[in-house]
């Protein structure tokens, strides 16, 4: 299992891994806007920094698989770790589809039903990206979502990657490794929780304590 970084920003990316806990990052246009800077330029600096798959959103305003195909086809040229990340609708698929054939890595996202997961597996997703906290947001428990992917991958023999997203707590990341995910992509101040335990902090001052 692996971790990701829930993030685009370039400091908060340097940070986590020089500590060498994540192999990949993820973005998404909300994420990218909030760093106000150009989306190529922060994609490229990213992938400069994290050697591992770096997704990247095509523009969400597009629907028509064709201009989905030129969007990640010019995605595709910053770095050769880029992965398309591509919301689910129909059009989505025939993209998925097609860029897969090309041998473009494709993260289907915005999923939030184990049918949609299968659908993307089906189209030859590399990824697909259930969100658990917006599920737990309206009363769906979201890691039963995990859970139920993660059974018909596996019943199945798919290989599509489970990346476990929109999480929003460190109790998320336990469960989704739990419940099967293969990736969880989690953001900066959840990785920060996940270090932190408050026997730790007692236990370091005692053995100073003691040291000194
Ligand atoms: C990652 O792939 C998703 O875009 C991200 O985890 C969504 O998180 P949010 O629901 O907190 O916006």
């Amino acid at each position: 299992m692996e971790l990701f970084l829930d993030t685009a920003n370039i400091n908060e990316i340097s940070e986590i891994n020089n500590m060498g806990i994540i192999s990949g990052v993820t973005t998404n246009p909300s994420l990218i806007t909030k760093e106000g800077k150009d989306f190529k330029e922060t994609v490229k600096r990213i992938a400069e920094i994290v050697n591992g798959p770096i997704s990247a959103e095509v523009n969400p305003n597009l629907t028509k698989a064709i201009d989905i195909i030129n969007e990640a086809h010019v995605i595709a040229q910053i770095h050769p770790n880029i992965i398309i990340k591509i919301p689910m609708t129909e059009e989505g698929l025939k993209a998925c589809k097609t860029l897969t054939r090309e041998g473009i890595g494709v993260n289907m996202t915005l999923i939030f039903s184990a049918n949609q997961a299968l659908l993307c597996a089906l189209s030859g997703a590399r990824y697909v990206s259930p969100f658990v906290g917006r599920l737990d947001d309206i009363d769906i428990v979201g890691v039963d979502l995990i859970k139920s992917i993660s059974k018909i991958f596996k019943q199945n023999s798919i290989s599509t990657n489970i990346i476990a997203a929109s999480i929003r707590n460190p109790l998320h990341v336990t469960e989704c490794a739990l419940a099967g995910a293969d990736v969880i992509t989690v953001p900066y101040k959840v990785i920060k929780q996940m270090i932190a335990h408050p026997l730790t902090d007692i236990g370091i001052e005692k053995f100073k304590k003691d040291y000194n």
